[in-house]
């Protein structure tokens, strides 16, 4: 892309929501921000809030007062949705003093039933990085829930198959016999997801010590809505919602309370509008180390 091209796709980013605007984003508490945004106008609102875990960007609260304000936000977030429309949190597990675990999934459901929303998948997202624990098991996984909050809603499965394991099987009797049995476009992809979290060396890594992968959001993005319809992200981190929704040219709205973050989250969206920004594309192999590499061997 030459200089001019660059400026042509560079597209108003507004701090301020405004339907018109491609690009909304702000330094805001969310609640706040998402009062800025009328009723019925959201295709999806995708976020990974905070855990509640302690990290550098949240203040710890209590269970209750942590699931009252999750219940707020979430409460918002459906009214702004569409009524074809899709809500999807991204959440880990809360570990407490004594170690044991409370998978938030498992919390926050009882907040989404009672707003009437339907659950459509639970999705594993699968990563094989992380803290090693010497008294339980890894944790490999966070859990992605998607609710609508009616039974027609938007689902664009052909924007996201997978290719085949086996291209070439065939019917082998009845009246297609012969021909291939598998969908040209690939598979379903099916709701467990591996995709590589964005810890260390990853292309992708920023400051945040806490993003979700470009990859993951726009996999959501590209089968729950469709081109020029509003994404929100009411937690946005360092912009990977915003940078997902950019480069699939729907519109995106999001905030964080954080300046440093929001100040990122542009600068990522315009290189990534220069096609400049760096990114894991979706549906890369993961890594196979080198059978010839050191690492391999111990001496
Ligand atoms: C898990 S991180 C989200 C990271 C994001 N998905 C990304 O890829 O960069 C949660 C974010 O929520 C922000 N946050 C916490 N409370 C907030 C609030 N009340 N309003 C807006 N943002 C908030 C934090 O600063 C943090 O960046």
């Amino acid at each position: 892309m030459n200089t001019r091209d660059k400026r042509i796709k560079q597209q108003k980013m507004g701090r301020i929501f405004d339907a018109k605007n491609k690009v909304t984003l702000a330094t805001s508490d969310c609640l706040r921000f998402l009062r800025q945004i009328p009723d019925n106008s959201t295709s999806l609102v995708v976020t990974s809030p905070p855990y509640n875990i302690g990290k550098s960007y949240e203040r710890k609260l209590s269970l209750q007062k942590y699931t009252a304000l999750q219940a707020r936000v979430i409460s918002e977030s459906i009214r702004i949705l569409k009524p074809r429309g899709s809500l999807c949190w991204v959440v880990g597990n809360l570990i407490s003093k004594g170690n044991e675990i409370l998978p938030l999934d498992l919390m926050l459901h009882n907040i989404f039933t009672s707003f009437d929303l339907k659950l459509r998948n639970r999705i594993v997202w699968h990563f094989e990085h992380g803290l090693n624990c010497s008294n339980r098991f890894s944790g490999r996984y966070e859990t992605i829930l998607w609710y609508t909050p009616s039974d027609t809603y938007t689902f664009n499965l052909d924007n996201v198959r997978v290719p085949q394991k086996y291209p070439g099987k065939r019917h082998y009797k009845g009246p297609k016999k012969g021909e291939y049995s598998g969908n040209p476009l690939g598979k379903n992809p099916g709701d467990v997801w591996v995709i590589p979290n964005v810890k260390a060396n990853h292309v992708e890594k920023t400051v945040h010590p806490c993003q979700f992968p470009i990859a993951l959001v726009e996999t959501l993005i590209l089968a729950l809505t469709n081109r020029n319809d509003l994404v929100v992200d009411p937690f946005m981190g360092v912009g990977s919602t915003a940078v997902a929704a950019s480069n699939t040219k729907r519109r995106v709205a999001g905030c964080d309370r954080i300046s440093e973050y929001t100040r990122i989250a542009r600068s990522r969206v315009r290189l990534a509008q220069s096609g400049d920004l760096k990114t894991r594309p979706r549906g890369k192999d993961i890594h196979v180390p080198d059978p010839n590499s050191k690492l391999l061997r111990r001496d």
